[in-house]
């Protein structure tokens, strides 16, 4: 029973990732691979996860596929931009997260991925020096010529629809400034005047994939769209925006483990998060100024599971503590562990301690898979602006905050809103209320 407002998948989705890095050449290998039949998509709950429909007697568990119209993996071209010159081919070589014998089958389809100039400013990325940069004398032009390349891509590709998602370095930390980012018309000012403090790279390609139809997604922690200027600019064209921040490794652990605590009404004292990490993403954010947006972006995470405003004898003052090393023999293999000092009855303390051994690309990947996928479906959907219902996959999900909205970080009432929303998409009733 598919909604008949939804628009069909027809045709070819475009997703053209920024950033040819870690997580994009694990991800369009795996996607080139599976639909080889050489692999499959794990991780990816669009390929595998089945949602519960209809109620008592009626009830069946569908994959999302058979509840609304999604783009199937055949239809995806690929494309990218990236400030090193490298393909697809020589990334995911480079990168070292997948074994040659993983790769070699696609080795044809991956050279062919070559990555467009990036729109850059190493101010925003002092730890990069690619030269595969556009020369562009200011922000708008930056813009200008990005729309050209979605434009020139859309049509030498014969794609119908677009989707844009940043998988790009952690630029550095830029708060919200409401003279620039409150509304589209400073925005679009600031970004003439060449305002280079206030107007990230990543703001010229989420402008110009918006400005040009296609949906963006921002999988780092960057406050690209988390801005009004972005969310007018979204209502205006109509479009879809996700973010902030894929989330993981050990912040998908925190919105699960998280509710085991507050579910029980157990106490917190204390929980330090520390990482090592040795890929380029860690190089990067062995940059204090790069650090800082990533650090605000894991924070957030426990503040709304474990609120010490409904539970003041439970979460007052907690110390929480997150940390990111750099360690280049680990390489994409990251390293978490979790210290988490809690208390019980009568307030005797206790500890729980957590060491993941992940991947981080491998855990990535399907995410920015389900996420480009939902996002053509929401703009298929009729649907525009901040998209809740993908705050599943994301570590600090992005919410309104001129209005009292709060944003959802629990893992399992997340899962209620993507299935809810999926249900609603496919034409039927959404069932389970977040409350
Ligand atoms: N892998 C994970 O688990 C995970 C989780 C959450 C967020 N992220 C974020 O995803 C992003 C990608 O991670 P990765 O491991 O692939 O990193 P990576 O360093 O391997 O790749 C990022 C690529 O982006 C390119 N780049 C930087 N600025 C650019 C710009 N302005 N335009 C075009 N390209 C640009 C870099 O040259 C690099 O090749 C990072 O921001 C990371 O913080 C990753």
């Amino acid at each position: 029973m598919n909604n008949q407002s939804v628009k069909p998948a027809e045709g070819k989705l475009g997703i053209m990732v920024v950033g040819l890095g870690a997580v994009t050449s694990t991800f369009i290998t795996g996607v080139l691979m599976a639909r080889k039949g050489l692999t499959k998509p794990v991780g990816s709950m669009t390929q595998y996860d089945k949602i519960r429909v209809g109620r008592g007697a009626e009830k069946k568990y569908l994959p999302y596929s058979e509840i609304v119209p999604l783009a199937s993996l055949d239809d995806i071209v690929f494309g990218a931009w990236d400030v090193y010159p490298a393909d697809a081919y020589r990334s995911a070589i480079y990168c070292e997260v997948l074994k040659e014998k993983d790769i070699n089958p696609v080795r044809d389809e991956l050279e062919k991925i070559v990555p467009m100039k990036a729109a850059f400013d190493k101010n925003f990325a002092k730890r990069l020096d690619g030269d595969n940069v556009k020369d562009c004398r200011t922000r708008w032009e930056m813009v200008e010529q990005l729309r050209e390349d979605i434009r020139r891509f859309k049509h030498e590709n014969g794609c119908d629809r677009i989707v844009v998602a940043w998988a790009a370095s952690t630029e550095i930390y830029v708060p919200v400034y409401e003279p620039v980012h409150g509304s589209l018309a400073a925005l679009e000012q600031a970004m003439k005047d060449n305002d280079t403090e206030h107007i990230a790279p990543s703001m010229c390609y989420a402008y110009a994939a918006l400005s040009e139809g296609a949906p963006f997604i921002m999988g780092a922690p960057n406050t690209t769209v988390d801005i009004p200027a972005m969310w007018e600019l979204a209502e205006k064209t109509r479009m879809p925006i996700a973010g902030k921040d894929f989330k993981t490794g050990q912040t998908l652990v925190k919105s699960g483990f998280a509710p085991i605590i507050g579910t029980r009404c157990l106490g917190l004292n204390g929980w330090f998060s520390t990482n090592i990490l040795g890929n380029r993403d860690g190089l990067v954010l062995d940059e204090p100024e790069n650090f800082r947006t990533k650090e605000v972006s894991k924070l957030s995470t426990l503040e709304s599971i474990l609120v010490p405003e409904a539970q003041p004898d439970l979460y007052t003052d907690y110390y929480h503590k997150v940390r990111i090393n750099y360690y280049p023999p680990r390489n994409d293999d990251k390293e978490g562990w979790d210290n988490i000092d809690i208390f019980g009855w009568m307030g005797y303390p206790m500890q729980v301690k957590i060491n993941f051994l992940c991947r981080d690309s491998i855990l990535a990947a399907p995410l920015l898979l389900d996420l480009c996928l939902l996002s053509d479906l929401a703009a298929r959907a009729g649907r525009y602006g901040i998209q809740r219902f993908l705050s599943f996959y994301l570590k600090s999900p992005m919410y309104d905050y001129r209005t009292d909205e709060v944003p959802v970080n629990h893992l399992f009432q997340q899962y209620t809103m993507l299935k809810n929303a999926i249900r609603e998409m496919g034409g039927y009733e959404a069932d389970e209320e977040v409350d």
